[in-house]
């Protein structure tokens, strides 16, 4: 599909597609909806094999930014970008690149604010800022920031893994359950850590072993390789790694009472949702579960709030997504439907942009 087609058939508002001829990357930033307020949404860098695949990414991202802030009740909207490099960038064509980034996101007036993604980091966020422009979030303490969105999001998953084992077993008393991460990086690494710590048995895997090796140290974490993982008879399976994990291909394969984690669009296609159902697990739609970090860092730098008001609202998640639960029971749809239904509801609500 071309740009030209991708761009007419996509429902959302704005696309800014920017080409870095000093180091031949793409900018592509996906505006959704800025129904609830300005879009915001993270900075996903790394190649793509072409300039399509990175826009429908972009895209695709952007929607789930407009959900997560919708079932949540945050005043925002979503959008993303994507930077797809043509390779590894050397440091100091790396920090020029997030120069111009900056600057790009600057000239957008408050269109778009971005923080940290895939590819991206607190400290690339302090150097975007750098440019002058406000419109960026989860820089580090150091620069002012609040830090990474890692460990809000981390809790997030957390607390929503509690309301699963709740829903499906009548306690969330953690102890002696399993659960199945993939992916060991920000996110992962932190889950596996407060899931051990309660008690929780962990298996995990990831493709960079150096990743699995920072989980050594820890008693009741035992890992497998990055096919393996999806086999593992557990609890509940926790993808905390890259998007499309749920497919045709794997969800046959799954031995788990449910998927409750931090990857963004998880499902492959929409036909997964109900695969997953038919294969009588439960399924948390990621964006309900996700979005703790970009809440609690946009909460803390733009709005104010403690840590403390932001961990409640993080908490409060698990709440929603209880509701969706029921609210799946109740009208006999997938989980995933009964969470787009309550998005659809908030932004019909809100008042349409002039
Ligand atoms: P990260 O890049 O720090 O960690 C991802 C880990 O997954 C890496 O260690 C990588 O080696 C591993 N991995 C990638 N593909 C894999 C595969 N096929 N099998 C096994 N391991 C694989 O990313 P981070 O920040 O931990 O985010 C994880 C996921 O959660 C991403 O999809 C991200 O978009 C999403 N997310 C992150 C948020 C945050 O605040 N960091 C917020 C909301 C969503
Ligand atoms: N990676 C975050 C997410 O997908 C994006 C984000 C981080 C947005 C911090 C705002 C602030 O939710």
């Amino acid at each position: 599909m071309s740009l030209q087609s991708l761009i007419e058939g996509w429902e959302g508002e704005t696309v800014v597609v920017r080409h870095d001829r000093l180091c031949g990357a793409w900018i592509l930033i996906a505006i959704h909806s800025t129904r609830l307020g300005p879009a915001g949404g993270g900075t996903r860098m790394r190649p793509y094999p072409d300039v399509e695949t990175a826009l429908r990414d972009a895209c695709h991202l952007a929607e789930s930014m407009t959900a997560k802030f919708a079932l949540a009740d945050f005043p925002m909207g979503g959008g993303k970008s994507v930077i797809m490099v043509p390779g590894k960038l050397d440091a100091g064509a790396r920090e020029e690149l997030l120069r111009r980034y900056g600057r790009l996101i600057h000239q957008l007036g408050g269109l778009f604010y971005t923080g940290p993604d895939i590819g991206t980091s607190p400290e690339d966020m302090d150097v975007v800022s750098e440019t002058g422009t406000p419109y960026v979030f989860a820089r580090t303490e150091r620069a002012g920031g609040s830090g990474g969105s890692a460990a809000p999001t981390a809790r997030g998953v957390y607390w929503c893994i509690r309301a699963t084992l709740e829903h499906l077993f009548g306690d969330d008393q953690l102890g002696g359950q399993h659960v199945a991460v993939q992916g060991a990086g920000g996110v992962g690494s932190l889950l596996i850590r407060r899931l051990v710590e309660e008690g929780v048995r962990v298996t995990a895997a990831d493709r960079d072993p150096e990743a699995l090796a920072a989980l050594e140290e820890l008693a009741g974490v035992r890992t497998v390789s990055p096919e393996a993982i999806y086999g593992v008879v557990c609890d509940v399976f926790s993808p905390c790694a890259t998007g499309g994990v749920l497919n045709a291909r794997t969800i046959p394969r799954l031995r788990c009472r449910a998927v409750v984690g931090a990857a963004n669009n998880q499902l492959a296609t929409p036909e997964d949702a109900l695969r997953l159902r038919e294969a009588g697990i439960l399924y948390a739609p990621d964006y309900a579960v996700n979005a703790g970090g970009a809440i609690a860092v946009v909460g803390i730098e733009a709005k104010g709030w403690t840590r403390e008001q932001a961990e409640d609202r993080v908490r409060r998640m698990a709440h929603t997504l209880r509701e969706l639960y029921h609210l799946a029971e109740a009208r006999g749809i997938t989980t995933e439907e009964a969470a787009r239904r309550a998005v659809q509801a908030r932004l019909a609500a809100a008042r349409a942009p002039d």
